[in-house]
């Protein structure tokens, strides 16, 4: 993986993180989902509503396998969790959003775990009357879920775990590594106070991207 002749080497996993998806892989399913969103959008422009700060990393892959007129905006979303704030509080930053009313958008998120951060933001954003409004996650962690949504554009499915890398952290960390790793599962077994729903940690990898972890140790939590 390391790039051949360049003098460096890309991060190496956390400690007792386990690899689950490459960065072959991840480009493959990326152009799977540019794929897919070609043939949905076909005219027009289109306006990316991208999830600041871990899907920064898939929507700049993403954006890049668009040939339509793409504009880019992006929004904070954070749940506040332990005794700053009520329990899972969570914070959508919208005020520096360009207008997207009557404008196609596509809200661009790396996973969709309870589901409860792309719900509220879908939600605030139809109140702003785009012309079509649709959402799209690299992964997606079904086995968490806590509002009923599905994203309309999925990259991966994954069972409950807790993923770092390409853009993704933990605790502010590991964004840069290349490919999708789980944390080991003593990280996430220290982390499971700081979410509502309980986690179940250390769950063997399962299907393709299949990952095994559990949750995030900072009580606040950037998306
Ligand atoms: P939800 O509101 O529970 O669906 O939270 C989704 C957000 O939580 C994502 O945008 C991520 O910021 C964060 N998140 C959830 N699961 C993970 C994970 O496994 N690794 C890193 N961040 C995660
Ligand atoms: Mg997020």
């Amino acid at each position: 993986m390391s790039p051949a002749g360049t003098g460096w080497a890309p991060p190496e996993l956390p400690p007792g993180a386990r690899l689950l998806v490459g960065p072959d892989e991840i480009q493959r399913t990326v152009d799977r989902l540019g794929q897919e969103l070609r043939a949905t959008y076909t005219d027009g422009e289109l306006t990316l509503v991208v999830v600041l700060q871990g899907a920064l990393v898939f929507a700049a892959d993403l954006l890049r396998r668009l040939t339509l007129p793409v504009r880019l905006e992006t929004v904070n979303a954070r749940s506040y969790v332990g005794a700053a704030r009520s329990p899972g509080a969570l914070q959508l930053a919208l005020a520096d959003l360009g207008a997207i009313e009557g404008r196609h958008v596509l809200v661009v998120d790396d996973i969709l775990d309870t589901g409860r951060t792309l719900a509220a933001l879908l939600a605030a954003l139809q109140l702003r009357r785009p012309a079509s409004l649709r959402s799209i996650v690299l992964l997606d962690k079904p086995a968490r879920r806590q509002v009923a949504l599905r994203a309309d554009f999925t990259g991966m499915t994954v069972p409950d775990a807790f993923v770092v890398g390409y853009g993704l952290d933990h605790d502010g960390l590991h964004r840069n590594l290349p490919c999708l790793a789980a944390l080991a599962a003593d990280e996430g077994a220290a982390a499971a106070p700081a979410r509502e729903a309980p986690s179940r940690p250390g769950q063997p990898p399962q299907s393709q991207g299949a990952m095994g972890a559990g949750r995030r140790t900072n009580n606040r939590q950037p998306s």
